[in-house]
């Protein structure tokens, strides 16, 4: 469609853009009502192929690759621009990002796209938390503690793109120990581990994604010793726990 050909900086776009379309944006009618995007589809989307570059609040995302979506539409929103606006400026980033970026474009195609831009249209820079279908959408990452058997421990990243690893203490004798990290998502993980909270890395294990496993396995004396992903701003967004030995 003719949004695709207009090139966006900043909210500049939505100036640029022909009156004729702003008008068929605003016609779109609100963020939800009126058509067919699905919020819940949209958030679980979101939360999937965008939150580990993006934090947005409302969804829980805490990525740091790209610009925090909140901050990017706070403006926007003093502004009084409608989220239907907000919704077609997002809508043409996912489809047509900066292509010397490090966005990849078309993370999320058709009606994905639009139930994505829908869902970030309505809670970016807004206050308060997610209610109804839209609380339950995303199952919260588990906080579990694991204890090593026979010397293998199981730390899986979240399956739904989340940055964060199912398990956030684990317990083992000392010895040697494996840790299998199992990541079933879209969103690149591996697993490292160091002595301490900020010791030397004893080993990493390799990068994986779709159902790939990253495996460490190391001889540990008794102490505490940190797991974490090492990919750029995934440990400062959550991925990152304990093992304490002996
Ligand atoms: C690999 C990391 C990465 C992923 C995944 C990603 N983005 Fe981005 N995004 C970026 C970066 C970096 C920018 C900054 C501009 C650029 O490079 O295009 C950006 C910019 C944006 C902007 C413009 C913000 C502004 O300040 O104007 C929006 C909106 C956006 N992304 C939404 C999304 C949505 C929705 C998804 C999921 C479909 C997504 N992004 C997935 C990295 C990412």
């Amino acid at each position: 469609m003719m949004l695709g050909s207009v090139r966006r900086r900043g909210g500049i776009a939505v100036v640029a853009v022909a009156p004729v379309l702003l008008l068929a944006l605003a016609g779109c009618g609100g963020a939800v009502k009126g058509d067919n995007a699905d919020v819940v589809h949209g958030k679980q989307a979101f939360v999937a192929r965008c939150g580990s570059c993006h934090t947005l609040a409302r969804a829980d995302t805490r990525g740091t690759v790209g610009p925090n979506l909140d901050q990017a539409f706070a403006q926007s929103r003093r502004d009084g621009l409608r989220s239907s606006t907000i919704r077609g400026v997002v809508k043409e980033q996912i489809l047509y990002p900066n292509i010397r970026g490090v966005m990849p474009a078309k993370l999320v195609d058709g009606q994905r796209a639009v139930d994505v831009a829908a869902y970030v249209a309505r809670v970016a820079a807004t206050s308060g938390r997610d209610t109804g279908a839209l609380a339950t959408a995303v199952p919260t990452a588990s906080k579990r503690t694991a204890t090593a058997q026979g010397g293998r421990l199981e730390i899986d990243a979240n399956p739904t793109g989340q940055l964060a690893y199912e398990v956030s203490n684990a317990t083992a004798p000392a010895g040697a120990l494996t840790i299998d990290s199992r990541n079933a998502s879209s969103t690149p993980h591996d697993i490292a581990i160091q002595q301490g909270a900020n010791g030397p890395v004893l080993q990493t294990g390799k990068t994986v994604s779709g159902g790939g496993v990253s495996t460490v396995s190391v001889d540990l004396r008794a102490g505490r010793y940190t797991f974490y992903c090492t990919l750029p701003g995934h440990r400062q967004a959550g991925m990152v726990g304990t093992i304490t030995v002996g």
